[in-house]
């Protein structure tokens, strides 16, 4: 057991105690933020004359040589030490000897594990914004090639009106786009370097936090040194945005699930992304999308684990936030692959425009516009309403549809209908008709596609 804290005590601790309380197993994943911490720390000492320029070239030289030697597995990081912090101070100290000691000078463990986690956060929030406009770019390309790939949309799973594979995919597209300004939001808000608040209380060194602040890419140093070691709300904002990103991947792999089975026959799935059953032959089931489903649970779990560790603590520093790291590493790790995959997922599915748009001509997707052709005649939407209702019946009992009836038939029921009702309720007019901003007409996709182009384009950094 090594620790950094052996000075007031009498006893060794007990090796249960020891294990409970050890963080390095988890923790060893800050090792690189660790270092660059360290070194930006001894860099701003050796500024303010609190060690020398030689204690911090070799303390520099030091850290360098353990994150080398653990990158190429010469150097174990191994639970003999208690977490990541004592592991990288107590091999320096083996390494450059007294210098070694210098290093934690006007630190605690408690910003330095501040620090460590907001630097992996905050690297991590950049890789979220970077995958999710990498499916964004597939989405996109998707929208453009089926701007006229009629599918029913649907109100309550039952069929409502006509749209277009676009403008289906456009509403994930949006979904994604906002998840993206909620990633850059967080970073407006975590960006801030914790780096000198000490214990809980600052230090009596002359620590220049700007300086140290700006070394890391932080916008500046944050303003309350007890605030800065107990805040988690960065990491709660971004497991909050992880598991919205959840939510709109598993309502997507849903409608996947739906739409590659036997019913709807929609899609088809790349056999890459598919598996089979172990005893019926004929099956090929969409495991990746209802694996994403599926880990939406553990992502939401770690929102709601670390909202319940940190509900309760008094200021400053409590060891309950020891507890922040495990769930929300895995939560990273779980957001991180599901985009991968859901990405490669659909960039590689198939679709069958044949079926979908014999799909949406079925199940009356067309009454609204009927119901609308009757308002062009003059007839008030109501009664209009009512009149496509009983044709709805008509239809139904005969099992056909509006746009299969004879004229005389739709006259039947109502003398306001004329040959040019066919063109005004094929599936065509009904999408392509519907021109308002937002709307599935190829017209108004093309004016969002636009839109969407000139935002997957802009080469200005979200990140400043
Ligand atoms: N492993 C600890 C954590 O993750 C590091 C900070 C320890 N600080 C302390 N006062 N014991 O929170």
């Amino acid at each position: 057991m090594a620790q950094l804290w052996g000075g007031r005590f009498t006893k060794e601790t007990d090796q249960l105690v020891y294990a409970f309380n050890a963080s390095i197993d988890f923790d060893q994943k800050l090792l690189h933020e660790d270092i660059a911490g360290s070194i930006a720390h001894v860099t701003m000492l050796a500024k303010q004359g609190i060690v020398t320029e030689a204690e911090r070239d070799s303390i520099i030289a030091g850290l360098k040589s353990i994150e080398k030697d653990v990158e190429a597995g010469e150097l174990a990081i191994t639970s003999q030490y208690e977490d990541i912090h004592s592991f990288v101070e107590a091999n320096l100290i083996e390494r450059i000897g007294d210098a070694g000691k210098k290093l934690h000078t006007g630190r605690s463990r408690n910003d330095q594990v501040a620090l460590d986690m907001r630097m992996y956060v905050r690297s991590h929030v950049k890789q979220t914004d970077i995958l999710l406009k990498e499916l964004l770019q597939v989405l996109y390309e998707k929208m453009e090639e089926n701007l006229d790939t009629y599918m029913p949309g649907f109100t309550h799973l039952q069929k409502a009106q006509p749209v277009t594979l676009a403008h289906h995919f456009g509403a994930y597209f949006e979904m994604f786009k906002r998840d993206r300004s909620r990633l850059h939001d967080i970073y407006e808000h975590m960006n801030y370097c914790p780096l000198g608040a000490g214990a809980l209380a600052g230090t009596t060194y002359p620590l220049d936090r700007e300086y140290t602040a700006k070394l890391l890419d932080f916008y500046g140093p944050t303003l309350n040194s007890m605030d800065s070691v107990s805040d988690r709300d960065y990491v709660i904002e971004y497991l909050s945005a992880l598991s919205t990103i959840m939510m709109h991947l598993s309502r997507f792999c849903e409608e996947i699930i739906l739409w590659n089975s036997d019913e709807y026959r929609f899609v088809e799935m790349d056999d890459a992304y598919s598996t089979g059953s172990s005893i019926m032959p004929q099956k090929k089931n969409p495991d990746i999308a209802e694996l994403i489903r599926g880990k939406t649970g553990r992502v939401y779990g770690a929102l709601m684990g670390l909202l319940t560790t940190m509900k309760g603590i008094p200021l400053a520093y409590n060891k309950d936030m020891q507890e922040d790291k495990e769930q929300t590493f895995d939560a990273i790790e779980t957001v991180e692959s599901c985009l991968t995959l859901f990405t490669g997922m659909v960039s590689t599915m198939k679709f069958r425009k044949d079926v979908m748009a014999k799909s949406a001509m079925n199940g009356f997707t067309n009454a609204t516009d009927a119901a609308d052709y009757l308002v062009g005649k003059g007839v008030p939407f109501r009664d209009a309403h009512s009149i496509v209702g009983r044709l709805v019946l008509y239809c139904i009992d005969r099992n056909t549809s509006i746009d299969a009836l004879s004229l005389d038939e739709l006259r039947s029921i109502s003398d306001k209908f004329g040959d040019d009702i066919y063109d005004a309720i094929s599936l065509k007019t009904c999408v392509e008709k519907r021109l308002t901003i937002g709307a599935p007409g190829s017209g108004a996709m093309k004016q969002v596609l636009d839109i969407y182009k000139a935002y997957l384009n802009r080469e200005e950094q979200l990140w400043k």
